[in-house]
């Protein structure tokens, strides 16, 4: 889908444009993949194509009258070279290198009218998204790349989401690929709606958002406002007649729709088959802490923590962004013991270069072990509070036997003799932790282990025993 804009490609498109002017019959249009022409609705792509054409000629006649006279008279107005060549007292060689002159001045103004017009969509679709909350995203080259082929694979999946415990970066990762895909106009249309319900700031803490949890039937209000803003609703609005608008919609045209935290809509069962019928052409990217289920048509996406080399550019970046006192000299050891203790979470990391304004490392390193103050508080608490609520006796069992564990060591037959927990119930629990994103499964086929991420480790060993 990626529309190129290079000269050469304008030139022919135009020439081949100039030939059809009066062709009778549909063919595919030269400008096909132009912004310009996808813009032009209710008309047929021969007029389309004919009025961007015109337009593109008239402009050039303010700035070059003679070229735009030139192509007019021979191709709209079909006067023979030969004749015009006569006329101005030239050959007919020269005519020709004078039309191809002019074609590639048209084609310049065609490139700037396209770039406007880009410029525009380009505006209007970027105001569908949130704000970011980051300024760089470290770590995330080869996830952005691996998520475009999936996305835009003309093919199924349809439903790609993207996994993982809370504060990974996942909206941050469907935020950047957006804006990507509206960069570089990879689909015509986007949407975003968010389900989330909570925001944690670094700096403010634990905030509710106004709204309630989002049901499947509000989702889709909330895209017929984003996609369809001045299409009149009918005074009997049901939800089925709702649903059938949008879908019309995303039938006609391929849309690449977001919705974040997933996990927090009220009627998930509902809206997943309601989600595969509206997908095809349309792919919907969709963020989720607890994992969808593992049925065919939906593509799992896990994200994973940053490695230590990515935690530390991102210390030393956020450092460079608030320059907090000492922590833009502090050493390559002292780093490496944020990662010991947070592991390679995007949000505990900017909480802890955050709470650096305030009070030394070890001094944050220590309150986060011992899960101690409001901010740390608020933390574990927007990362684990749900997923913790979801889990019956047996499974937090499991889950805090994890720590014991070390690292890579965790197979079943290990976790069973550490939990004295029958296997099929071991399974029945870990199963579950790996749902919620609580525990990792790594290694490999024949040789996989559980395992946590650090920040879950931290978690587990103080401020867990609070809750229970
Ligand atoms: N790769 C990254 N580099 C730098 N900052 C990041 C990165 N990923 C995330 N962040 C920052 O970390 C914070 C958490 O990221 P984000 O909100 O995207 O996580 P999330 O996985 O969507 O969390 P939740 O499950 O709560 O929705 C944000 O402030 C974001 O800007
Ligand atoms: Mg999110």
């Amino acid at each position: 889908m990626e529309r190129d804009l290079g000269l050469e490609q304008l030139q022919q498109g135009i020439y081949a444009a100039f030939k059809s002017w009066h062709k009778t019959d549909e063919g595919d249009s030269p400008f096909a993949n132009l912004v310009l022409f996808r813009q032009q609705q209710n008309t047929t792509p021969r007029k389309a194509t004919n009025k961007i054409l015109f337009q593109a000629l008239e402009s050039l006649s303010l700035t070059h009258r003679q070229e735009a006279a030139l192509l007019s008279r021979h191709f709209l107005d079909g006067e023979k070279m030969q004749s015009i060549a006569h006329e101005k007292n030239i050959g007919e060689a020269t005519a020709y290198r004078w039309q191809n002159d002019a074609i590639a001045q048209l084609a310049h103004v065609l490139q700037a009218h396209e770039r406007e017009a880009r410029a525009q969509r380009q505006s209007i679709l970027a105001k569908r998204l949130e704000r970011p909350t980051y300024t760089q995203l470290i770590g995330v080259d080869s996830q952005i790349e691996a998520l475009l082929v999936v996305l835009l694979a003309p093919g199924p999946p349809w439903l790609i989401a993207i996994e993982g415990l809370g504060g990974l970066g996942k909206t941050s990762l469907a935020d950047a690929l957006l804006r990507r895909v509206i960069d570089e106009c990879l689909f015509d249309e986007i949407g975003w709606v968010s389900a989330r319900q909570y925001d944690f700031n670094p700096g403010r803490g634990l905030t509710p958002r106004q709204e309630p949890a989002l049901t499947a039937e509000q989702l889709v209000e909330k895209l017929i406002e984003q996609l369809l803003p001045d299409t009149p609703r009918p005074d009997s609005f049901s939800p089925q007649k709702a649903l059938a608008l949008l879908e019309t919609r995303l039938k006609q045209q391929p849309h690449l729709i977001v919705v974040d935290n997933l996990e927090t809509v009220v009627d998930l069962e509902a809206l997943l088959p309601t989600l595969r019928d509206l997908s095809n052409p349309t792919k919907f990217l969709l963020t989720t802490r607890e994992k969808l289920p593992y049925e065919s048509g939906i593509y799992h996406f896990s994200l994973l923590s940053l490695n230590e080399a990515d935690t530390l550019q991102l210390i030393r970046h956020e450092a460079t962004l608030s320059n907090p006192p000492y922590l833009q000299t502090a050493g390559e050891a002292e780093l490496k013991a944020v990662y010991q203790v947070v592991g390679g979470n995007p949000l505990a990391l900017r909480l802890v270069v955050g709470q650096t304004h305030f009070f030394t490392l070890p001094t944050i390193l220590a309150d986060l072990s011992a899960a101690r103050g409001k901010q740390v508080e608020g933390l574990f608490t927007f990362i684990y509070r749900r997923a913790w609520e979801q889990l019956d006796e047996m499974t937090r069992h499991v889950f805090l036997a994890m720590p014991l564990v070390a690292d890579g060591q965790g197979n079943l037959e290990h976790l069973a003799d550490l939990t004295e927990i029958d296997p099929a119930s071991l399974r029945d629990a870990l199963t579950w932790l790996v749902t919620l994103n609580l525990v990792d499964r790594r290694g490999e086929a024949h040789d996989s282990y559980y395992t946590l991420h650090q920040l879950t480790t931290t978690f587990l060993h103080e401020q867990v025993l609070r809750w229970q």
